[in-house]
């Protein structure tokens, strides 16, 4: 445990020296129902460049369809989405892709007979110039994708990803993983989010998912990371938000906590010392004074 928040608090001055405390995605009020179940009841929370906020929650508690929402798959009933304070409106997938904002769903959505580069590239490839030709009867330029792809793999200081001409097909869960935040952050993205990436994954695998997440914390990303497992969101996360029935329990600043505390506010709901109270009037977008979830702001800022 102790170096896990050697690593945190390492990564964290790192992110408060690249001035990653500013919120850049603010989730205001948001509200969701299916039928008669209040799947999310005004969820307020924010995401910093450069920092990793974890979400964790029991089953059902709403992380799913909060992720789903940002990445446009899902339509709130009520609330607003705001980034560096601008009003989002996201109404699919490709409205989210086109604000910076990627999601890495837990089935990854890759195509197994395709390869690396293949994959990251979906749906986006790179043509040559030929405009007299229809798009899609216009030669790929295969050459600069997998240079393309090599830099994403790069970025993300991947080790694992030893060529981007591998069929996905054959490789592990840990670089299939990899190759979903690659292609998440070959777009120009600034938010990520994860959603339960280690959760089919063996230690070692999930150590290299890991050691992603920390490359996206460096490239500046805003990072929202779903898991249930507390072990790995102590290790990577710079806040912890917990969901409880489809509301923010409370929001901590993960030097700030332990385990017990977290565990507990999943229970029970009790707890929450850090609403990120601070810097929130870039959130607001029209200055209305939105608050956080819980305004009593504890703890200091990190360093
Ligand atoms: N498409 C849907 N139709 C009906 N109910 C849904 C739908 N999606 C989610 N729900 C319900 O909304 C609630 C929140 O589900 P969600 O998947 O967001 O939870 P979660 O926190 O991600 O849970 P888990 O940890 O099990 O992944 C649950 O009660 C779930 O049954
Ligand atoms: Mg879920």
């Amino acid at each position: 445990m102790s170096e896990n928040a050697a690593g945190v608090a390492a990564d964290s001055a790192a992110a408060a020296a690249s001035g990653g405390d500013a919120p850049h995605l603010c989730i205001r009020g948001i509200t969701k129902n299916f039928g008669a179940v209040q799947a999310l009841r005004g969820v307020d929370l924010e995401a910093r460049r450069g920092e990793v906020t974890g979400l964790v929650g029991d089953n059902g508690a709403g992380k799913s369809t909060l992720m789903k929402i940002i990445a446009g798959v899902e339509r709130a009933d009520a609330g607003r989405l705001l980034l560096d304070g601008a009003e989002l409106a996201i109404h699919s997938s490709q409205a989210a892709a086109a604000a910076g904002i990627q999601t890495v769903f837990q089935d990854l959505a890759l195509c197994e007979n395709l390869d690396v580069t293949a994959n990251l590239f979906l749906g986006g490839e790179t043509t040559a110039g030929w405009r007299w030709l229809p798009r899609l009867l216009r030669p790929l330029r295969g050459m600069a994708m997998e240079q393309d792809a090599r830099q994403a793999v790069t970025k993300l200081q991947v080790h694992t990803l030893t060529s981007v001409r591998a069929k996905v097909g054959l490789l592990s869960g840990g670089q299939r993983q990899a190759v979903a935040i690659a292609r998440a952050i070959r777009a120009e993205s600034t938010v990520v989010l994860l959603d339960e990436p280690t959760a089919a994954l063996g230690v070692a695998q999930t150590a290299q998912v890991l050691d992603i997440v920390r490359s996206l914390r460096r490239n500046r990303h805003a990072v929202i990371y779903v898991s249930h497992n507390l072990r790995d969101v102590f290790s990577v996360c710079d806040r912890i938000a917990v969901l409880r029935h489809g509301a923010v329990a409370g929001v901590w600043q993960t030097r700030a906590t332990g385990p017990d505390e977290i565990v507990a506010a999943m229970a029970h709901g009790d707890g929450g010392d850090d609403g990120d109270g601070a810097g929130d009037g870039a959130c607001n977008g029209d200055g209305d004074g939105a608050g956080p979830a819980n305004p009593a702001n504890a703890s200091p800022p990190i360093s």
